[in-house]
């Protein structure tokens, strides 16, 4: 079926949600003005600024606002979305005090908030923020074992995958700039990421220990995963998407190739769950974990997989990613005016039964709402690409 034809038939549906998205945003972008939120309690936005400032996802906020801001009809509401959008990105000014504090997510941090600002308005205050993040991101390349360092301390030669949502930081600043060496140091990742960290298979290794001095594997970690070689399902969308994005910045073939090679990973083993993600695709059956925001980051990825293969490829990621979306909305959607998040069911790592990397489990993240907001504004034919 062809792309347009998919969403034709999804049509009802994509609309329903986006205006339920525009009720409940629109509302709640007046109400955590002040705030940069992360997850909620008894339904009310928690705030990350203080000593938390600098917590990697305090970008998604701001980010969030301006994709409701791109796909509003409401002269109204994009007027309420840009205002907590400009306030947000205020806040966060206080995050560059001690620049020795940033790490590699100032990609997460500043160009899907900052940088969308500067692509939909042309604040050029915002561009200036964005460029200082990916100057900071580029520091962290390491010459000697061609990769960037993710962990500050002495991991000095850990790397991860999420990291692939970064560098998109690193291609736009190229361009913005007219310096080759930031796309440069962003393909070196993007190769390190294809060699060390997608296995044969398709799967994912979250955490690889490097030589700092050659780049060889020392050890791969679990990360946030059940274990060693099991596969995180957030780390798989984070390669999934991003290197599609690597792909679209680059036009080179092999990203294109590693992010279907995730994708159909993913998807084989979503549809056994109902297509509702589990928080590890190779934990034991039980207890049962599963991970919104690994969903709503897949199926951006899969979205943008759709639009880049030929016309008799386009189905397989497009329903997917619509399948996806649409039983997460069914089973994990709150559209309650009473509870600030949209997407519950979050979950920030595994637990193990030794208590061992306990973290949230099935709350809501403020990236579980940014990326089905991103998922359904794709689907509504947008081409904004914060990335
Ligand atoms: N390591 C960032 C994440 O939780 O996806």
């Amino acid at each position: 079926m062809s792309y347009e034809k998919i969403i034709a038939d999804n049509k009802a549906w994509i609309d329903e949600v986006w205006g339920k998205l525009d009720t409940k945003l629109s509302r709640t972008a007046v109400k955590s003005r002040e705030k940069i939120p992360y997850t909620t309690f008894n339904g009310e936005h928690d705030d990350r600024q203080g000593d938390k400032i600098t917590w990697w996802t305090n970008g998604f906020w701001g980010g969030l606002m301006w994709l409701m801001y791109a796909g509003t009809e409401s002269e109204a509401n994009k007027a309420e979305y840009k205002a907590t959008a400009d306030r947000a990105e205020i806040l966060m000014d206080k995050a560059f005090e001690d620049l020795t504090k940033l790490h590699h997510d100032v990609g997460f941090m500043w160009h899907i908030s900052s940088g969308a600002s500067y692509q939909l308005t042309g604040n050029m205050a915002s561009r200036n923020r964005d460029i200082l993040g990916a100057m900071s991101l580029m520091s962290r390349y390491n010459v000697n074992g061609d990769f960037i360092r993710s962990w500050n301390g002495n991991k000095t030669g850990w790397t991860i995958i999420d990291c692939m949502m970064n560098i998109p930081q690193l291609y736009w600043a190229s361009r913005e700039i007219g310096d080759e060496r930031f796309k440069s140091i962003a393909i070196h990742y993007a190769d390190m990421a294809m060699r060390d960290h997608i296995r044969p298979d398709g799967s994912v290794n979250h955490i690889v220990s490097h030589d700092i001095n050659d780049g060889s594997v020392i050890e791969t970690f679990g990360g946030q995963g059940h274990c060693v070689g099991s596969t995180w399902s957030r780390g798989a969308a984070w390669a999934l998407y991003g290197f599609i994005l690597s792909y679209i910045h680059t036009k080179e073939e092999r990203y294109l190739d590693t992010a279907k090679k995730v994708a159909h990973y993913f998807i084989t083993n979503v549809m056994s769950t109902d297509w509702l993600p589990l928080c590890d695709f190779r934990a034991p059956e039980a207890p049962v974990y599963y991970d919104s925001t690994a969903g709503a980051i897949a199926a951006c990825g899969l979205i943008e997989i759709a639009k880049n293969v030929p016309e008799f490829e386009k189905d397989i990621y497009l329903s997917a990613a619509i399948k996806m979306l649409k039983a997460m909305e069914k089973a994990w959607c709150n559209w309650d005016e009473n509870e600030d998040a949209v997407l519950m069911m979050g979950t920030e790592r595994y637990v193990n039964e030794d208590g061992v990397g306990k973290g949230g489990l099935h709350i809501p993240i403020i990236y579980g709402d940014y990326f089905f907001a991103e998922a359904m504004l794709k689907l509504r034919g947008s081409d904004f690409l914060p990335w």
